[in-house]
């Protein structure tokens, strides 16, 4: 699955940022690319060490969430930079673990920072989360780390899922949720693709909900960590010395300031939610 195209210029810019040496930007999102969580958010300490403790933090409660044992076949989607599997890597032994990712880009960069050990296998492919390259009944956990609304279908996404899951496997993922009266919203005003490329941020809870049925998923967790999330925001801003003119700043600056007020006005909420296949 070699000829599928992406634009996520965040990721473009983020790539050439690891490239060109920036210990900071490297220390922050070399390994993971996501939002971080801190139990005490009041205790942020807004440096680059204390948002890589958060950002690993966040994975490890998703994929509590999918209650991750040793000798799982573990399949992570729209892995990045592969900070999960890696995270998954150190913290069980005789996992089976593949990471996905539609960008090779990002592929590379994780084949050269993460080493099997503990007698884990791991390996990192190319492919769409919506036409998983894997037979059926590969995993018994399927993981989407905050990447599920680049994806062009979650239905298609979910099926995938279903498919490649054993019998009550377990799928987890974190996404943005606005709360149901904000969704025409979120619908109307939705953005140009900008510096975060194509996201689809109009899924609620009782979308999740209702999705889940549908494709045979009992759900099994939704959490509200938004809260836990918040201190990500004042840690992006002073990040912000390291975008290319090139970039387009003002939808960088702009895009992240309104995701921010909506969080901190809980319209759009950053959750957790972990499903298992029927
Ligand atoms: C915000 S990053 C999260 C990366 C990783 N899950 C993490 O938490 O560090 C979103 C990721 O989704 C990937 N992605 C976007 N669309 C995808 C698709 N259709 N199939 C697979 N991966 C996709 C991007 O390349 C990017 O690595």
């Amino acid at each position: 699955m070699k000829d599928q195209q992406i634009n996520l210029p965040y990721i473009d810019q983020l790539l050439t940022l690891l490239d060109t040496g920036h210990p900071e930007v490297d220390l922050a999102f070399g390994r993971h690319v996501h939002w971080g969580y801190w139990f005490n958010p009041e205790q942020a300490l807004n440096t680059p060490e204390d948002f890589s403790k958060a950002a690993e933090h966040l994975t490890r409660e998703v994929y509590s969430a999918a209650n991750v044992k040793n000798g799982q076949d573990v399949l992570d989607v729209g892995c990045g930079l592969g900070g999960t599997i890696a995270s998954l890597n150190e913290q069980f032994s005789q996992m089976n673990l593949v990471g996905l990712n539609i960008d090779g880009r990002q592929l590379e960069q994780a084949r050269k920072k993460v080493i099997a050990r503990d007698g884990n296998t791991l390996r990192f492919e190319e492919g769409n989360a919506c036409m998983l390259p894997f037979p059926d009944q590969s995993f018994d956990v399927v993981l989407a780390v905050e990447c599920i609304f680049h994806f062009p279908d979650r239905r298609q996404f979910f099926q995938e899922a279903f498919r490649v899951l054993k019998p009550n496997g377990r799928l987890a993922l974190s996404d943005f949720i606005p709360v149901d009266w904000f969704l025409p919203l979120v619908w109307y005003a939705k953005p140009p693709e900008g510096f975060y490329g194509y996201f689809d941020i109009g899924y609620t809870t009782k979308s999740y909900c209702k999705l889940a049925a549908e494709t045979g998923f009992d759900q099994l967790l939704e959490r509200n960590i938004t809260v836990n999330t918040l201190p990500t925001y004042k840690f992006l801003q002073s990040m912000k010395q390291y975008l290319k003119l090139d970039v387009d700043l003002f939808s960088a600056l702009s895009q992240t300031l309104i995701l921010e007020w909506v969080s901190r006005l809980e319209l759009i909420r950053y959750m957790i939610f972990s499903f298992r296949k029927q």
